[in-house]
């Protein structure tokens, strides 16, 4: 659930921040973690132990930690054979003949190995029982429902593969997908995969600026999108945005096909636009799926990075697939009887990993809502596990929080007694709402597993096994198979218990980044050069004394709002966009209910008039700039920013003075003493 904007080019205007790849937020002289963690206090002292139920454990695949430790250490110590035996759950059209190349930063998975991951989801379920069962149940935010059999998905996705090739997509062409949470998004990406097209999913809470960044650097030469999508009553005007990220001169997009969604009027440019509906007039239901090597490309997913300009980060075919089905197997536990719902939106990897991927390779019903937790009401999703009978409840800490605040009464109206097993992804998840998610809506008898892991990552890293692991309150627990982690300090020297430190993963594993779009210097750089040979996942953790993984959250210059990421060097980018200001640095504050908070300090051109409308202003430009899921909290103008002496924008300062804080640590490189002063009276009440 992450998002970022194709930074502008902060075309000669200096985007204010000397963009550096880490902050050394971690002193080379290890910190406990409590100081470092500021508001993370009560993580610091949590050691509340709750051990799955025995009724839980006696079903689970993995039931005992001994058994977790047994295999951990065998996919560290032999992979090829782990793996190797895994992987023979996916259907091969023809046999890999070797595990890992792996030559840093390079890795290739089941080489030789031909597959198709379509085929996988879909086809390999029509021979049983599961061909009539139910592989996605839809509903609408305004409550139209939708069920889709393993045999009727197949058939939308041969039809719509057809549609696609009647539009000449090919084998690694690159195709926008930038939908409503609708069926048709995830028969859109499986379609790709039938024919081996390269699918590059834009959140709809992306602008048109952003999109045609996307386009642009993945060279897409079509896009699948809609008339509108509903969110909480309002009509988002997808459409529009499409049309607008085409006026670039250079756009390589020759056609966009068009789903009726909303029903408003829309512009058809003639020759270029056509509806989903009408095409699939012209192809019928046939379409064999195109045998993939192993590291094909599957998609790229745009995300944020500590500098301007948003990562297309690489998935390939066999080891993403792999690892997207080993997790729904070993993590969700997912079972035939299941009904599992992740509430992430396919624009973002959870949406592409747990939504779409992971639960179809395994065979199980997977529940997707267009919709927001509190529209029309705040029990819609409480609502929705109720009549779906849901079993398996995958969410975000920052939804948790909201519905904390809004008051038990809501889920009280609703029985959730179906719900076996609950999940968290995206933030640190503090251990006051873990504690409510366990009572109030597992009943006290889910196991919950908090699954840490990235974009780059393809799937879950760190993670409990419900039916094995004692979870506690706010960590994400240990690796998962074939995940060799590590908490360093500056050196690359593992810190010591409690002491926090940069999360660094020592081995490849199988659903790893395999590079970034066009731009393979950067993949090097951003990964695996701060330590040599190991990817830094820019993260800061600390491991408790029972070897249990804390994630503090980030410590380079991306910020994580509401489970999403963003650059901060893509709002400042933004925010020099916008012909009164002169400079912009951007931080992070803490958010009770958001995990952070943006907050933009901006200096002015002369003569411009500053106060709350062009406050208001600027907030409304990264909107429109990057996307309503950017808007900034807090827009504060300073007569300076506070620099080094060699003109470096000090953002620790910034952080303190942003969160409130009195300003600590050293301030004497400071270029001049008085900005302070007049930054800490810069707030916009
Ligand atoms: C954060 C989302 C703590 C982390 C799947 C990571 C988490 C970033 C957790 C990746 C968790 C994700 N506990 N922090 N369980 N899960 N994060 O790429 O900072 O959108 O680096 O992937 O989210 O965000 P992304």
């Amino acid at each position: 659930m992450s998002k970022k904007k194709a930074a502008k080019p902060a075309a000669k205007k200096s985007a204010a921040t000397p963009v550096k790849k880490t902050q050394k937020a971690v002193a080379s002289k290890p910190v406990k973690a409590a100081d470092a963690a500021g508001g993370n206090k009560s993580r610091m002292t949590e050691n509340r132990l709750f051990k799955p139920s025995a009724e839980f454990s006696g079903k689970a695949r993995i039931s005992s930690m001994s058994q977790y430790k047994k295999m951990h250490e065998e996919s560290l110590k032999n992979p090829d054979k782990f793996f190797g035996r895994e992987a023979k759950e996916l259907h091969w059209t023809k046999p890999f003949t070797k595990v890992l190349d792996w030559k840093c930063p390079s890795a290739k998975w089941f080489t030789g190995g031909k597959l198709n991951v379509s085929e996988n989801c879909l086809d390999r379920h029509l021979q049983g029982p599961r061909k009539t069962k139910a592989a996605l149940i839809w509903e609408g935010e305004p409550g139209e429902k939708r069920v889709l059999t393993y045999q009727q998905l197949h058939r939308e996705v041969c039809r719509f593969a057809n549609v696609l090739k009647r539009h000449k997509v090919k084998k690694g062409d690159r195709v926008v997908i930038y939908l409503p949470m609708i069926p048709e998004a995830a028969i859109a990406m499986l379609a790709c995969t039938r024919i081996g097209a390269i699918h590059n999913v834009i959140f709809g809470g992306f602008s048109a600026e952003s999109i045609k960044d996307r386009v642009l650097d993945s060279g897409a030469k079509i896009i699948i999108t809609a008339d509108g999508g509903y969110r909480r009553g309002a009509v988002v005007p997808l459409k529009k945005n499409v049309d607008d990220a085409l006026k670039a001169k250079d756009t390589p997009v020759e056609t966009v096909i068009v789903y009726k969604r909303t029903g408003q009027e829309v512009h058809i440019e003639e020759g270029r636009d056509v509806w989903w509906s009408r095409e699939l007039e012209y192809v019928d239901a046939h379409c064999p799926p195109v045998t993939m090597d192993s590291e094909s490309p599957l998609f790229i997913l745009y995300t944020s990075g500590s500098t301007g300009k948003p990562k297309g980060i690489l998935h390939t075919t066999g080891g993403y697939l792999l690892h997207a089905q080993m997790t729904c197997k070993y993590v969700f536990d997912l079972r035939d009887e299941d009904v599992y719902w992740c509430t992430a939106d396919v624009g973002w990897v959870t949406g592409h990993s747990y939504l779409v991927y992971g639960p179809l390779a395994v065979g199980a019903t997977s529940l997707m809502f267009e919709g927001a937790p509190n529209w029309p009401e705040n029990d819609r999703f409480w609502k929705i596990i109720e009549e779906y009978a849901v079993t398996v409840f995958y969410t975000a800490p920052t939804a948790i929080r909201a519905f904390m605040k809004w008051g038990d009464e809501w889920l009280q109206k609703h029985d959730l007694s179906s719900l076996r097993l609950l999940g968290t992804v995206g933030e640190p998840i503090n251990p006051e709402a873990w504690m409510w998610y366990h009572t109030k809506v597992g009943g006290g008898r889910c196991p919950i597993v908090d699954t840490w892991w990235q974009t780059e990552t393809g799937g879950h890293m760190i993670t409990p096994l419900p039916g094995a692991t004692p979870t506690k309150p706010g960590t994400a627990t240990l690796p998962f198979f074939g995940v060799d982690v590590a908490i360093v300090d500056d050196l690359g020297k593992e810190v010591g218990t409690d002491e926090q430190g940069k999360l660094v993963i020592r081995k490849p594993w199988p659903s790893m980044l395999r590079g970034i779009w066009g731009d393979k210097a950067r993949y090097q750089d951003t990964y695996w050069s701060e330590f040599k040979g190991w990817y830094f996942a820019g993260d800061g953790a600390r491991r408790d004394k029972d070897g249990y993984i804390w994630i503090i959250g980030r410590i380079d210059d991306v910020l994580n709002v509401a489970g999403h990421r963003l650059g901060t060097a893509e709002v400042e980018s933004a925010l020099v966009s916008h012909p009164a200001v002169a400079e912009a640095a951007v931080v992070g504050r803490p958010d009770e209910m958001k995990g952070q908070g943006v907050v933009c300090f901006v200096t002015v051109k002369e003569g411009v008039k500053t106060g709350r409308e062009l406050a208001d202003e600027l907030k409304k430009h990264v909107r429109k700039v990057i996307g309503p899921v950017a808007t900034p909290d807090e827009v504060r103008f300073a007569v300076a920013l506070p620099k080094t002496r060699s003109g470096k924008i000090m953002r620790r300062l910034l952080k303190q003075i942003a969160a409130g804080e009195i300003i600590k640590g050293d301030t004497t490189t400071l270029e001049d003493i008085n900005v302070i002063a007049q930054l800490v009276a810069s707030g916009e009440n």
